[in-house]
């Protein structure tokens, strides 16, 4: 047990967390440039916002702030199970995504448990894990910014309690391939759950693999994470969610979250965000053609990208990314500069609007001299 200074006993594992590194927040970035006209490139945010539908429900009279919203999302998950074809017993509904991450490390972890995930990471597969007391075994990924599968093969053998994969990953940006998916689900171990986080699943080029539809028919047990934090724009209510393989798995999970955990204006407005999929499906073909041509005019200043099927990209600077994200930020572009040892000049950018990202690679351009 660690003793504080206050002569409190704090829980250990909790007490020695790495920090999550989060975005920078608006109010430092204008402080720091003096500018108000902040580039938030940082938290993959959807920078055309969301359906007007949302707006119009929360305006409307179905919106009652002074009522507790119902505790088991019971319209939501009715909408989320007849657009995904599953019962919506197998469905849990988060405060965010990542509540989600949460819920399942608590269902199934406790002290000294195996975790496994990859390197560079989205950071709470690796914190949420820690708290509980696990140990977590990260893979570095391959040289030319993909999964390392045989690492991964050979890692899943010993049959982690959990094996969290976010695919399209964050940070780093590509996506399992059906051939790669399959290859993971035959590597998947009696005892071990995989928990497929699929935050930017609708980002993913035409065409690409559907985890959920490959792991229904696997006879496996899952974990899918989807966001509406990301494609429809909702990152500020914090609605997210969890499809498992099996009502048992989801009643373990609500039992591991707080009961009244999504807030009313969340429910409704993720209910009309599902209703205006065409909103959502056109913001991301305009976004994924933005993503093209900032990829190019990365390369073209001579920095390596890595493929993506996401909303951002992730790139090498020419030096440490920190320095050159303080940089950034002096001119009112926030970035994410990559701190996990290996990766430090790693930086990863949001694709925002055509004028935020030709400020971004203006900026790139003079801190990255050939
Ligand atoms: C891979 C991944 N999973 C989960 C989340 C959490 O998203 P939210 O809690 O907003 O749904 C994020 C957010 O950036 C993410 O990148």
């Amino acid at each position: 047990m660690s003793a504080s200074p206050n002569g409190l006993t704090f829980n250990p594992h909790v007490a020695a967390l790495p920090p999550y590194n989060a975005g920078t927040n608006v109010a430092i970035a204008r402080a720091a440039s003096g500018r108000e006209d902040i580039a938030r490139l940082a938290s993959n945010e959807n920078p055309e916002g969301c359906s007007p539908k949302v707006m119009q429900a929360l305006a409307s009279a179905a919106f009652e702030p002074w009522r507790y919203a119902d505790p088991a999302c019971t319209a939501l998950r009715g909408a989320l199970a007849a657009r995904l074809g599953v019962d919506a017993a197998h469905i849990v509904v988060g405060n965010g995504s990542e509540e989600m991450i949460a819920a399942v490390s608590r269902a199934l972890l406790v002290q000294g448990s195996q975790v496994l995930t990859v390197v560079p990471s989205f950071g709470l597969h690796e914190i949420e894990p820690l708290a509980l007391g696990a140990r977590v075994t990260k893979l570095p990924m391959t040289a030319d910014c993909g999964f390392d599968l045989p690492a991964l093969e050979r890692a899943m053998a010993s049959a982690p309690r959990i094996v969290f994969l976010s695919s399209p990953w964050n940070p780093v940006g590509p996506a399992l391939s059906a051939a790669d998916l399959q290859r993971v689900l035959r590597a998947v171990q009696p005892g071990s759950l995989l928990v497929l986080d699929e935050a930017y699943f609708e980002y993913a080029d035409p065409g690409s693999v559907d985890g959920l539809e490959a792991l229904k028919s696997s006879g496996l047990p899952y974990v899918v994470l989807r966001t509406f934090s990301k494609a429809y724009g909702l990152a500020g209510l914090r609605v997210g969610y969890a499809v498992c393989s099996d009502p048992e798995i989801a009643r373990v999970m609500a039992s591991a979250k707080t009961p009244f955990n999504v807030n009313a204006a969340a429910q409704l407005a993720a209910i009309a965000a599902l209703e205006d999929e065409a909103w959502m499906r056109a913001s991301v073909e305009r976004l994924r053609t933005e993503r093209k041509r900032v990829a190019a005019a990365l390369g073209a200043l001579g920095l390596r990208v890595a493929d993506s099927q996401t909303n951002f990209l992730f790139f090498e600077c020419r030096s440490d990314s920190a320095e050159q994200a303080a940089a950034l930020l002096g001119q009112g572009i926030i970035v994410k500069a990559w701190r996990e040892a290996g990766y430090e000049r790693f930086m990863r950018a949001t694709i925002g609007s055509s004028q935020d990202n030709d400020r971004l690679l203006a900026a790139l351009a003079v801190l990255n001299p050939v």
